[in-house]
């Protein structure tokens, strides 16, 4: 089935088919002839990888996007100055399963396999789909998923190696699928988190080697929301995020007639926490009040100045769950202006003076700001600027048709932002460091549905307003979730 866009508005028709995309296997060239301006020669050698959902559509389904399966791609820069992609689906168990079955079979967080309620109550596979981040670590690329094992990929031909749990580490956890690389301490951190009265969380960090360095647990207060974290040298970090529970909704998830994912909702009569657990030693994890309600999904870094903590994160003042990339249903199109109807999250610098049980924070852009992404390399410590997906018209966020540059050199100073084409979709912005004195690179991926292509933009980090110095043409992507930045390529 495809999606009957008839009717549609061109922006609509646009995302639906971005959406929807499903090229498979990909193995294509792109010589430097055909990229339009100049691969940066302080990429050359290195490559941009991304994961997503690359399998939405089932039949007659509409997956909801974090139930699609994971797709991840490549994109290599040659020494010439062309470009490789390629792409290959994360062949996990419910991937295998349902190629096999060529259908949607196992039931996931925000996508129900049959329309009879009592099929979708038998106990199945976990829907364990690989598809929101991707990292470079120790030989082999992490696929990384919200509530079961990281999967383990060749980084060359891209063959799924099989679930990876560091040597039983992880076995049998939920592994967030943000993890973070301290550089500087050459350490890989995961998270896992259990369900309870409160939510457990456990701090793992292994060395280069992938030998395990040490383990750290802590707690947040209740049923809480865990997708990302972020840490400095003595601390980790969490968002509160507390979360409610719609009971309508969650008795028909229990019954099998909805689904788990929309009968959560942020629990806005509690005020926003941050939650520290030290990182040296085990010790009682530390709750951080902030001015107002907070949701926070993603951090865009975390670093220590003097004894005072400073956090820059993307926070939501309210959040409810299940429409997100404006999924309606698994039998109609998706609406790219349904997340306008809820508020856009906004960029903030938190500050937590020494010993404080209070923070304050500081709203750093007028814009709603998702996607954050720094100097790879500076993760845990200060670092001179940030660039994040956003809107060109400040009162929306998602779908992001824009990036933009926030200097945190000068908190408060107008973002620097570069805005694609109409109906183009613009995913993360992932920064590529510059080498020899070269400047840094953002590499973000733009979504034409309407044209039935891709985009891999190249802009000056420093620039961004010059736009794209470089722009490979390739077919239509999926749209993608999490990227990295991999200096060791293909090579
Ligand atoms: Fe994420």
């Amino acid at each position: 089935m495809t999606i009957d866009l008839s009717g549609l508005p061109a922006r609509a028709v646009s995302w639906n088919k971005a959406l929807a995309a499903r090229p498979g296997d990909i193995d294509h060239h792109v010589p430097s002839h055909q990229v339009e301006g100049e691969v940066p020669a302080s990429l050359r050698g290195g490559r941009l990888l991304s994961n997503g959902p690359g399998w939405n559509v089932f039949g007659d389904r509409i997956a909801h996007p974090f139930d699609g399966h994971g797709y991840v791609r490549s994109l290599a820069f040659g020494t010439d100055g062309s470009v490789a992609l390629k792409a290959r689906f994360v062949r996990t168990e419910v991937f295998v399963s349902e190629q096999a079955h060529g259908s949607f079979v196992h039931r996931g967080l925000a996508t129900n396999a049959h329309d009879p309620f009592w099929k979708n109550l038998r106990l199945g596979t976990a829907r364990n789909v690989a598809n929101t981040t991707v990292y470079r670590w120790n030989g082999r690329l992490l696929a990384g998923w919200e509530a079961g094992s990281p999967h383990a990929m060749d980084p060359v031909t891209l063959d799924t190696l099989g679930p990876e749990t560091f040597g039983g580490l992880v076995q049998g956890k939920v592994t967030l699928a943000h993890m973070h690389r301290d550089e500087r301490r050459g350490r890989l951190i995961l998270c896992n988190t259990a369900a309870g009265r409160n939510t457990k969380v456990t701090f793992h960090e292994l060395d280069r080697e992938d030998n395990h360095v040490q383990t750290r647990t802590g707690e947040l207060s209740g049923g809480a929301f865990a997708h990302d974290f972020m840490f400095t040298d003595r601390w980790y970090l969490l968002g509160g995020n507390p979360l409610s529970v719609r009971p309508g909704r969650l008795a028909k998830a229990l019954l099998g007639a909805g689904t788990l994912l929309p009968a959560m909702k942020a629990n806005t009569t509690r005020p926003g926490e941050l939650v520290l657990i030290p990182r040296d030693e085990q010790g009682p994890t530390r709750r951080v009040r902030l001015p107002g309600p907070a949701f926070v999904v993603h951090f865009s870094n975390a670093f220590e100045r003097g004894g005072d903590v400073v956090v820059d994160a993307c926070i939501f003042h309210d959040f409810t769950f299940g429409e997100e990339f404006g999924y309606t249903g698994p039998r109609t199109p998706f609406d790219p202006s349904l997340p306008e109807v809820r508020g856009a999250q906004s960029f903030y610098r938190i500050t937590i003076p020494e010993g404080a049980d209070e923070a304050t924070w500081e709203k750093l852009v007028p814009h709603g700001v998702d996607f954050p992404r720094i100097h790879p390399d500076h993760e845990g410590r200060d670092t001179p600027y940030m660039v994040g997906a956003c809107r060109a018209d400040t009162r929306f966020s998602d779908p992001f048709d824009s990036i933009l540059r926030v200097d945190l050199t000068a908190p408060g100073s107008e973002p620097v932002l570069w805005t694609a084409e109409d109906d183009v979709f613009v995913g993360e912005p992932v920064i590529a460091p510059g080498r020899d004195g070269e400047p840094d690179h953002v590499l973000v991926i733009l979504s034409d549905g309407q044209r039935e292509r891709s985009t891999l933009a190249i802009l000056r980090a420093d620039d961004l307003a010059a736009g794209p110095v470089a722009r490979v043409r390739l077919p239509l992507l999926p749209v993608a979730f999490h990227g990295d930045w991999d200096p060791v390529g293909v090579g």
